[in-house]
């Protein structure tokens, strides 16, 4: 059979609470929350009750986490200002760690951040859980069918809700991560596009703030060439005013095109059209793709703990070399703003 990893929590805000405990939970066979540290006690002593995590085990620095040999893996939910800091400690305690996106807050840090993980045999992820939508394994089996490729099309806009629970963290209302909302939310966008279509090699972008609780830009509209030559558009906000969430990548080609629907997070819709123009019919197929509430968190634990139990770091799909291309690319949407959206070609590791 195989093992249950013990999971030591490090930081027990918003998101450990909401999303990590509850998956964790839904798969006891597969893991056990044992520890958890947080920088406010009370916090983490809550959060202990919620795990069932005995008092002991709730630890007053992140060292002793590390230290506690029941823990098996760490997973950091912590500003991400602190990933270095912690991969460094998990490193020195030997212990793989999963870290919440964005991979840092600069790209100078982000660029540390590989570096120690390209340093060591340790399991070291970055949890962008997009990576596991289904409808990316769809779209790709699906790409030569309407190519070569030639463009794409990639929109995540929506309202702005002042009742959003993560406006209310004071980390995001001062941010010290590159882009605020750009970099937090932009990067799920940015790992979709580029796990279908690869790496972007430049950008021309604008970026603006709407709303003054969003700490600083909040909105990016871009054109951007991607490393195989394909170009396209990328735009990212949910600071508008009322409009339909409109979540969709399409990817056109010279037989037809992909279309994959986001809009709901409870079913994404793939739809395929394959024709060489506008005289022929197309053959059209839709495929539907329920999603569970973890929206691609529950797969991702599943692969890190694949990871960690084959102690081959590279199993791991949220590589940090892929989650800092993706912070790479926001550092180049704000950079070509700053020159009135002058072509910016993105840092590459
Ligand atoms: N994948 C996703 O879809 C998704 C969704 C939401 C969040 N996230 C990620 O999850 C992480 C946590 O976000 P959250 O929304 O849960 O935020 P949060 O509620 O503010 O939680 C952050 C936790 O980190 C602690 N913390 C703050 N500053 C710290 C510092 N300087 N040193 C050590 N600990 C510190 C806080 O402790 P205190 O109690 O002392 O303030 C808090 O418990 C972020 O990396 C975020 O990007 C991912």
């Amino acid at each position: 059979m195989s093992p249950i990893l013990n999971v030591g929590v490090v930081g027990t805000g918003i998101f450990a609470k909401d999303r990590h405990l509850p998956s964790f939970q839904e798969m006891p066979e597969e893991f056990k929350v044992v520890a958890a540290f947080n920088r406010t006690k009370a916090k983490a002593l809550t959060f202990g009750k919620l795990a069932d995590i005995p008092e002991s085990k709730v630890y007053d620095t992140i060292d002793d986490l590390m230290r506690d040999p029941e823990v098996t893996f760490v997973d950091s939910l912590v500003p991400v200002q602190n990933n270095v800091t912690n991969v460094k400690k998990a490193i020195e305690h030997k212990k793989p760690i999963l870290l919440e996106k964005p991979i840092a807050a600069t790209m100078q840090q982000a660029r540390e951040l590989v570096n120690l993980s390209e340093s060591t045999d340790l399991p070291i992820g970055i949890a962008e859980n997009w990576l596991y939508l289904n409808c990316i394994d769809v779209a790709k089996e699906h790409l030569k069918s309407i190519g070569p490729i030639v463009a794409f099309t990639h929109n995540s806009t929506g309202p702005f809700f002042s009742s959003n629970k993560y406006l209310v963290t004071s980390w995001r209302q001062n941010p010290e991560h590159i882009g605020g909302f750009l970099s937090d939310g932009g990067v799920h966008q940015l790992a979709l596009v580029t796990a279908i279509l690869g790496e972007i090699d430049s950008v021309s972008a604008l970026t603006t703030q709407v709303r003054e609780a969003s700490g600083t830009d909040d909105v990016v509209f871009s054109t951007v060439k991607m490393d195989s030559g394909v170009i396209g558009t990328f735009s990212y906000g949910s600071a508008f005013g009322s409009t339909d969430k409109s979540v969709f990548l399409k990817i056109y080609g010279k037989n037809g095109n992909i279309l994959i629907d986001l809009c709901s997070k409870k079913e994404l819709i793939v739809k395929v059209t394959v024709g060489s123009g506008g005289e022929v019919s197309p053959i059209i197929t839709t495929i539907n793709l329920p999603q569970d509430d973890s929206f691609g968190v529950n797969d991702e634990f599943l692969n890190f703990r694949q990871s960690v139990i084959k102690k081959d770091k590279k199993l791991f799909k949220g590589q940090p070399k892929a989650a800092f291309h993706h912070l790479a690319c926001v550092d180049a949407f704000l950079k070509s703003s700053a020159k009135n959206g002058t072509n910016v070609k993105v840092e590459k590791y």
